[in-house]
């Protein structure tokens, strides 16, 4: 479906890559094909794979290790708290729980409405301004530091209400 749909931006990407080096463009593949679905779906990874030459579970794999990538749907909106351990010193655990009870959820799920998913990640290089999070949204990532559930709510409900980066 990938090489139905955008044959010429895959064929700009594998072309940064020497031929005996195709694998090199897993990456920016799968970042098309995130883009396509707003998730990697089990038959994008199997065309992926497909393309430069893997198995389609060390394709899997790399979507599993890389919090950017996505092997379920989510929300419109994924906020990904980074809860290790500097920014859980900093209280970010409670952030997260506490941001997640106002939203009716709880780690991990996705709002009702379907606008909002959020996720605990790994150390996402801000620990002295936590609590802290990356954005993703469908034209990109945007960090948000420093924050309070209450700024946290404020974003969200600016996002649902007028769509737009974050
Ligand atoms: S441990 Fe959270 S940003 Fe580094």
């Amino acid at each position: 479906m990938l090489r139905e749909k955008y044959p010429q931006e895959i064929e700009r990407i594998l072309a940064i890559y020497p031929p005996d080096q195709r694998r090199s463009a897993v990456m920016p593949l799968l970042y098309l094909a995130q883009r396509e679905s707003g998730y990697v779906t089990r038959q994008a990874m199997e065309e992926v794979a497909g393309l430069i030459g893997l198995e389609p579970t060390q394709v899997g794999s790399l979507v599993g290790f890389y919090t950017l990538y996505h092997d379920e749907p989510g929300g419109t909106y994924r906020i990904q708290v980074c809860t290790d351990l500097p920014c859980a010193l900093r209280g970010a655990e409670a952030f997260a729980e506490d941001l997640c009870r106002n939203l009716g959820i709880r780690l991990g799920e996705t709002t009702a409405d379907g606008s909002v998913t959020v996720e605990a990640v790994m150390c996402l290089a801000g620990c002295d301004r936590a609590p802290l999070f990356q954005l993703q949204t469908a034209d990109g990532i945007h960090y948000h530091e420093n924050q309070t559930v209450q700024s946290a709510l404020e974003l969200i409900e600016h996002l649902r209400r007028d769509g737009g980066r974050g």
